[in-house]
């Protein structure tokens, strides 16, 4: 291997302030009860309006909930909607359902296989039997609603739009979580209205926020990632390099 193509991981105190940022930060899901200020979320708020997306169309609209009695009252509504998914869904309960669900679910999945993957699906599962939260007791969540005229890809920039705010968010010490599960509310129209969520919006996602209670344990494993690099000529073949080793 020659000098350029040797890979030399950096120590963590190389890395200038955004890649820390990026590497240390990690999902939390336990939250202090007192809410950041006011002035922190705007901050925030201002990372993710300052996010590239296509054609500037900025396709989105951020709302803010830090009413407790809005937030517990979502808290019941969804685990009622996992509730209600995993009664029609969950084969695993006992042989009956085994019998007569699992070729119906089997096919739910079919048709919805990234919101019945099995990561949510297990987690919703948890959720029904009350077994897990779903917005963590966090003390503010921000909803991330896509305006579905934006150019080209609006779900992609609503992802650069949120990773700014969620990065913003930890690079002043605060705690974030994005809770996808929000969508089991808009099986329900009540939350449809509270939330405007009509044509041209769709809730895309949402990020629970707040002072972390607890140190996050250590960083989630990421998968090594094989790099194709072409440096050569149209007919040469790329250089792969095992990414993250
Ligand atoms: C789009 C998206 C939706 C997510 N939804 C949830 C969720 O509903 N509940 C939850 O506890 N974590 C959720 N997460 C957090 C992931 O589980 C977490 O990012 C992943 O396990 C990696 O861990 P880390 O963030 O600590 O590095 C979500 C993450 C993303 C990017």
């Amino acid at each position: 291997m020659t000098d350029k193509k040797a890979v030399k991981k950096p120590a963590l105190k190389e890395w200038t302030p955004v890649e820390k940022v990026i590497l240390e930060r990690r999902s939390i899901r336990a939250f202090k009860k007192e809410p950041l200020p006011d002035f922190m979320i705007r901050r925030i708020l201002e990372a993710g309006r300052f996010a590239p997306s296509a054609g500037n169309s900025q396709p989105w609209k951020f709302i803010v909930v830090n009413s407790h009695e809005i937030l517990a009252k979502m808290e019941e509504d969804a685990r009622k909607a996992a509730k209600r998914l995993m009664w029609f869904l969950d084969y695993s309960r006992n042989g009956f359902r085994k019998i007569f669900l699992k070729p119906y679910t089997r096919l739910m999945i079919r048709l919805s296989p990234n919101e019945l993957h099995p990561v949510p699906f297990a987690l919703m599962r948890e959720i029904a039997y009350d077994r897990a939260p779903v917005f963590h007791s966090a003390p503010t969540l921000i909803l991330l609603l896509e305006d579905t005229r934006g150019v080209s890809s609006p779900p992609t920039d609503i992802g650069i739009c949120g990773q700014n705010m969620i990065l913003a968010a930890h690079s002043m010490g605060a705690g974030t979580c994005w809770i996808g599960l929000i969508k089991l509310l808009m099986y329900d129209r009540k939350w449809k209205k509270q939330f405007g969520v009509k044509y041209p919006y769709r809730l895309n996602n949402c990020i629970a926020v707040g002072w972390p209670k607890v140190k996050a344990d250590g960083p989630v494993p990421r998968e090594v990632q094989l790099v194709e690099w072409f440096e050569g000529g149209m007919d040469d073949k790329p250089r792969i390099e095992r990414q993250g080793e």
